[in-house]
């Protein structure tokens, strides 16, 4: 029996030796799809129990995120950035994907010169070029100087394959998918995307689990979020495993009144689809970004982290409850 659980369910290790010893895992989850999927991605696996892992962590299936809003700087970068940095301090092996031709994400962790001087054959650009096709993926993923923080570029060399109407682009609107699927070393994917929803938002909605969207409390016009949820619709006709985890407010200041009643109406409108945690506007995340450090390693200890680390929480309590309803349902 080779199974596999989410942290919140129940696990039982059957006989911890003869685990390592086998070189499979085997233990038991009361959750058949979240059994069916780790199977899938850590079955064969033989790398067995770390000590500085936990069990619960090593099981669980990976997350694949995708911070989704056409709005132009509401934090889907910064949000990125620094939830990566909390994920991997809780223990999860982070992958960030940079989806965005402008690289902010990547510039973040690597600094403007470099980015913009990376040949497209070792970004992500390589996944949508033909004379690339045969280039090794492998290639693609760069460590960061941060443990359990890895990262998959992006320049300006994407700005070509960001078209409209990418629904009519055959296999390409995969490419993000096929070469997550080739990516078995991580636990948590997070994926930045561009303010468009062009082939670049489209190609992360179908690779992945849960679409996150963040809102800066200001944006009063609807037609933007309707815009995007009706992109989750019709990514949902290709990508049926995709859900949205919600609507994550950003830049938050409570003292404005402006801020306070649209977080209101927000919470009205999209009741349990607007997250609990809320991201202020802090000099801390802009100054740990500009020292090119996640807020959690930059300093942990102030609110800003503690922040990101309750957000990544609650990213994965949302993620449990709606694997349990999945497999209920
Ligand atoms: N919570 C925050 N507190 C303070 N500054 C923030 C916060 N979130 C984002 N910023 C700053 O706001 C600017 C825009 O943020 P960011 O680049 O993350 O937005 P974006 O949604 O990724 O933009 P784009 O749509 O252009 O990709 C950046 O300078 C970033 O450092
Ligand atoms: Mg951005």
């Amino acid at each position: 029996m080779m199974v596999g659980g989410w942290p919140e369910f129940p696990l039982e290790i059957l006989d911890e030796t003869a685990l390592i010893q086998s070189g499979y895992k085997f233990f038991l989850a009361n959750n058949e799809v979240a059994c069916q999927r780790a199977f899938h991605l850590f079955g064969h696996r033989s790398e067995m129990v770390r000590n500085d892992y936990s069990l619960t962590k090593e099981f669980m299936a990976r997350l694949a995120f995708c911070l989704i809003n056409q709005k132009g700087g509401c934090g889907k970068s910064s949000t990125c950035f620094h939830l990566a940095g909390a994920f991997a301090r809780l223990g999860y092996r982070v992958l960030l994907v940079d989806v965005d031709p402008q690289g902010s994400l990547s510039q973040g962790f690597l600094g403007s010169d470099i980015v913009e001087n990376l040949p497209a054959t070792e970004t992500l650009a390589a996944l949508f070029d033909e004379s690339s096709f045969f280039l090794d993926h492998r290639l693609l993923v760069h460590e960061t100087s941060f443990p359990g923080i890895s990262l998959i570029p992006a320049n300006q060399t994407l700005a070509e394959f960001n078209t409209p109407k990418p629904e009519t682009t055959g296999m390409a609107q995969y490419a993000i998918r096929e070469l997550l699927d080739l990516q078995e070393a991580f636990d948590i994917v997070l994926m930045d995307c561009p303010p468009n929803l062009y082939q670049c938002s489209w190609n992360a909605m179908l690779a992945a689990d849960y679409v996150l969207i963040p809102v800066p409390p200001e944006d009063f016009g609807t037609q933007g979020l309707r815009a995007v949820h009706q992109a989750i619709d019709q990514a949902r006709r290709l990508n049926t495993g995709l859900r949205r985890m919600g609507h994550l407010v950003t830049r938050y200041d409570r003292r404005l009144l402006v801020h306070r009643s649209y977080e209101e109406r927000l919470r009205g409108l999209y009741r349990e689809l607007v997250l609990e945690t809320t991201v202020p506007e802090a000099s801390a995340y802009k100054v740990s970004l500009a020292c090119r450090q996640p807020v959690e390693f930059y300093s942990a200890k102030t609110p800003a982290a503690g922040i990101m680390r309750t957000l990544a929480e609650e990213m994965l309590r949302r993620a449990a409850k709606k694997e349990e309803q999945r497999s209920v349902g």
